[in-house]
């Protein structure tokens, strides 16, 4: 995926541009550009990081209308050439876009018979070829254009003939922003939000024309009116507050992102999880299919068990790219589990349980995302805006959201007795406190980074709700270290994967309760006779595991939430361990943010 900004209004148009880039650099940072209005237009852009394209742009413009973008590359390498913003030959039409258009090359091929002349291998540059072209305003250009578009786009055009921005959304997010004197455009909220955040999300179809006094929307030729909503965090929230880095912050943030999740949501005298969700949906389903894609994945399969346990209901956890349609679309409820709301993956997975006539439930952190609109029903996670690439809070919210949205549906069910629920409920408003608690012994973890840190692999093993745990804190490690890292079930490593421990692989164990420790226990022991050194996650008052674990970290006592507080150690092991490397940690090489490509 891809960030896009956009401005219109009184001032130098650069640096608002510019900083919004700074801002949108967790979608994508191979290259960066920006296009301001001018006759011609003025295009900058450069491969690499946004601050080698402030390097390279002067200081200030006399533009006041402009876009920039910034890349995750998908067709064509990450070049000067391939960045966006790309412009007809004239230098006329410029466009920024994020998502892929599939019939490019047949478009290019049609171009390049009339003559036109290609700067980039990209898909998007037949759009201002296509732009030259067409008739009328920008508007009419871009409406007429878009007919002939197969696949996702966000669009957002100049021309150097006005001071708009006209943008277009087609399965890719796009959002306006209402300032005073100027308004604004990007492809989420992070865009801008320090200057508006009086925002409109498109719907897919839309076409906008924005200047500096006026928002105008339509979709299919009918002009449309689009809510203007108020985003409730601000610049303060998306900024690094003092830490290293955005993941760090992250991790610190989650007692306090996790009071917001369950805020309001659990009434433990009546053992009652307060959500928006329907009754009946819940009631009704005798099948809860999970999709979703990374670490929502892991959340997804720690939310299966839940709802099996809590609901006595037949769940399964897929990944989205791998899902085949609902078993029995009528009896089913399909739930994506999605951060951004727009991982392409799980919204297609979504669009065809709903086609096949599923119910579905979207679990997700971002107000107005194509998930939330297109669901049947929506449950946020409220974690607050999340920047680093490597998931954190958001996995934390996750889990505790659906650990609600399964006794919501035990309850429902008649599966759950009041005196269970209050006791679950009872947990899940202290995990924050008790994360916390986790939080406080980073020390002992970056010590055992630093020990541990530079050998050649790590495995990762759990049972139960411990495997999805050791799964997240190996993708984790292999996120933002670089260094091999496998979650294992622990019942399998004497199935194949014992063979590649030896005295250089450390094994981390999840042995809380609710992972069948004393079963682990006996893996340990294997992995200990072959040398490998073991650190292990334990309840609190666990002794066995203790003492034959080389480095043994402990959780409170809380029931089956203990290994979303083993994660959190995991967490902090692989943040120390990338930073002993000195990696990129909030932007890892290859990933980005949210992948809005299939
Ligand atoms: C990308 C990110 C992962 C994330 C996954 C799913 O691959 O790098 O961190 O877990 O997308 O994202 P979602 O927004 O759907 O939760």
């Amino acid at each position: 995926m891809c960030g896009i900004v956009g401005y219109v209004g009184d001032d130098d148009a650069l640096p608002v541009i510019l900083d919004g880039l700074k801002r949108l650099e967790y979608r994508g940072y191979d290259s960066a550009g920006v296009c301001l209005r001018t006759d011609p237009l003025t295009v900058h852009k450069k491969a690499g990081e946004v601050d080698e394209l402030v390097e390279a742009a002067p200081e200030s413009s006399e533009a006041t209308c402009g876009v920039g973008h910034t890349r995750w590359s998908t067709h064509g390498e990450p070049t000067d050439e391939n960045a966006h913003p790309h412009a007809d030959e004239a230098r006329r039409y410029a466009v920024v876009h994020n998502g892929i258009i599939d019939n490019h090359a047949e478009l290019r091929d049609e171009l390049e018979d009339r003559g036109h002349v290609f700067e980039s291998d990209t898909d998007t540059e037949v759009v201002p070829h296509l732009l030259s072209e067409a008739e009328g305003e920008l508007v009419e250009r871009l409406g007429a254009v878009v007919e002939r578009l197969e696949g996702s786009y966000a669009l957002a055009c100049v021309s150097a003939d006005s001071d708009e921005v006209v943008v277009a959304r087609q399965d890719s997010p796009l959002v306006v922003g209402h300032g005073d004197d100027a308004n604004y455009v990007g492809s989420d909220v992070t865009a801008f939000v320090e200057h508006t955040r009086r925002v409109s999300y498109l719907h897919d179809g839309d076409i906008a024309r924005v200047t500096a006094d006026s928002i105008e929307v339509w979709n299919d030729g009918e002009s449309v009116d689009r809510a203007v909503e108020t985003v409730d965090w601000d610049v303060e929230a998306a900024e690094k507050g003092g830490y290293e880095h955005y993941m760090l912050k992250e991790i610190h943030e989650q007692p306090r992102a996790l009071r917001k999740t369950v805020s309001e949501r659990t009434d433990e005298v009546e053992g009652e999880a307060l959500l928006d969700v329907s009754d009946e949906v819940l009631a009704e389903h005798d099948r809860v299919e999970f999709v979703a894609c990374g670490t929502s994945y892991h959340a997804a399969l720690y939310a299966r068990r839940l709802f099996e346990e809590y609901a006595d209901i037949s769940a399964t956890a897929e990944y989205a790219s791998e899902y085949d349609g609902p078993h029995a679309p009528e009896e089913t409820l399909v739930v994506a589990v999605t951060q951004s709301g727009e991982t392409a993956d799980t919204l297609s997975a979504t669009r065809r349980a709903a086609r096949e006539g599923a119910t579905t439930v979207a679990v997700t952190n971002t107000v107005g995302s194509t998930a939330a609109r297109e669901t049947d029903e929506t449950v946020y996670i409220r974690a607050g805006p999340e920047i680093g690439v490597a998931a954190t809070k958001t996995f934390a919210s996750q889990v505790v959201t659906l650990a609600l949205v399964a006794v919501a549906a035990g309850r429902a069910r008649d599966a759950l007795p009041a005196s269970e629920a209050s006791s679950v409920l009872a947990d899940l408003r202290d995990v924050p406190g008790a994360v916390q608690r986790v939080l406080d012994n980073e020390d002992r973890v970056a010590e055992t980074a630093e020990e541990y840190g530079w050998d050649d692999a790590f495995f990762y093993v759990g049972r139960r709700l411990g495997y999805p745990v050791a799964l997240e804190g190996a993708l984790k490690l292999k996120e933002i270290s670089y260094d091999h890292a496998e979650g294992f079930p622990a019942g399998e490593l004497k199935h194949g994967p014992l063979a590649l421990v030896t005295p250089d692989t450390p094994v981390l164990a999840v042995m809380t309760d609710g992972t069948r420790p004393r079963e682990t226990l006996n893996n340990v022991k294997e992995v200990e006779s072959r040398g490998a050194p073991v650190v292990a996650v334990t309840s609190s008052d666990a002794d066995e595991g203790a003492r034959l674990a080389d480095t043994v970290f402990r959780v409170p006592s809380l029931g089956d939430m203990e290994p979303l507080l083993a994660n959190v150690y995991l967490q902090m092991f692989a943040y120390h361990v990338a930073r002993l490397k000195d990696r990129p940690i909030d932007k890892p090489r290859n990933l980005a943010k949210s992948v809005t490509v299939e």
